[in-house]
């Protein structure tokens, strides 16, 4: 992850954390703010994103911050 805001826009980081499929259809990453068309989701938690929305805009802005790449990545 070191260095991801040098590599993704913020529209892109925003769609990997929101619903990774829209960028990668075969992606296994779990979606933290999409509620529709989910399989293996608990009962009492249907319809309720993982993250809301203003939890998905600080983790972007915590993703923004990791601009520099590491020689020890
Ligand atoms: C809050 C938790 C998470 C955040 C903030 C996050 C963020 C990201 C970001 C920013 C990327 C793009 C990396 C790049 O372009 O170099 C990425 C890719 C990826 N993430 Fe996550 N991730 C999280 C949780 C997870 C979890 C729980 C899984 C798997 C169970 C996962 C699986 C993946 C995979 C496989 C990719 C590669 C691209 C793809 O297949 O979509 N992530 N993640």
């Amino acid at each position: 992850m070191h260095g991801v805001a040098g590599r993704r826009t913020e529209a892109e980081l925003r769609l990997q954390v929101v619903d990774a499929t829209r960028l990668n259809e075969n992606s296994v990453m779990p979606p933290f703010h999409r509620v529709a068309g989910l399989t293996a989701v608990r009962l009492d938690q249907i319809g309720q994103p993982l993250l809301s929305a203003a939890e998905v805009e600080d983790v972007v802005a915590y993703l923004l911050t990791l601009k520099q790449d590491r020689a020890d990545k």
